[in-house]
């Protein structure tokens, strides 16, 4: 695992922009899976300015989506696709065809999965999987005491998810069950990429890197990857070393 500290929330949007613009120019058909959520949004508003001054090229990636919410459409703000559609494929134009998300609104979520993990096969495995934190320490929808040998897979939402998930909306939502990558994929994407910023996030980024390691707290799967990278602004990064 190897961390970098970054001065500024904007610096580490600089500088996760850059490392994920070096890693398509390396490989213009990699295998991108993108977070959604607060952290990475900069990231990817510079990642969209990059493009479009020539500087990377997203047009033969393929994208694969990390998670939804179980019984929220993909059109609908809050969902992981709403998200990445409007802060990112739309501007760069991805066709859909590229794109592989999960649907919350399954009949059959268990199937759904199935299908994903299917398309990852295809596709030759995830080239980046880049991961916020939760502030209960989940890695996607991996919520604490998730195994972590699972592929996709359904689960129930802990309840801060279910609280601070509300962020995502703009009225009360009920939120129950996610839909997700488990976390066997991050120990096989070729680059598994954490980032976290803001002081909210300190306690947990000390726990994940510098605590135990254990399935009650997924993001300190991290401490067992070797090709982990870890992208911090000070403020998350404040308790390491405490
Ligand atoms: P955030 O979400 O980037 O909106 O803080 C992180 C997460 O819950 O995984």
């Amino acid at each position: 695992m190897r961390i970098t500290i970054c001065e500024s929330s904007f610096d580490l949007s600089v500088q996760a922009a850059r490392f994920i613009a070096e890693l398509v120019k390396t490989n213009p058909t990699a295998t991108l899976c993108l977070a959604s959520g607060h952290t990475p949004l900069g990231a990817f508003e510079r990642l969209v300015e990059m493009a479009d001054a020539g500087l990377v090229d997203f047009s033969r990636c393929h994208f694969i989506g990390l998670d939804e919410w179980v019984g929220i459409p993909s059109s609908a703000e809050g969902s992981c696709r709403y998200f990445l559609d409007n802060y990112f494929f739309k501007k760069l134009n991805i066709p859909e065809a590229q794109l592989h998300f999960f649907d919350g609104m399954a009949t059959d979520p268990e199937a759904e999965c199935r299908k994903m993990d299917d398309v990852i096969i295809y596709l030759g495995g995830l080239d980046l999987m880049l991961v916020g934190i939760g502030l209960n320490g989940h890695i996607a929808l991996n919520e604490p005491g998730t195994p972590w040998n699972l592929h996709s897979h359904v689960g129930d939402l802990d309840e801060m998810t279910v609280t601070v998930g509300q962020k995502y909306f703009s009225g009360k939502t009920q939120l129950t069950k996610g839909i997700t990558l488990g976390l066997q994929y991050l120990r096989e994407a070729k680059l598994p990429l954490l980032m976290a910023s803001g002081e909210a996030k300190a306690p947990v980024i000390r726990q994940a890197l510098e605590g135990e390691v254990t399935e009650l707290f997924p993001a300190s799967i991290f401490q067992t990857l070797e090709q982990g990278v870890v992208m911090l602004d000070k403020a998350a990064a404040g308790r390491l070393g405490a």
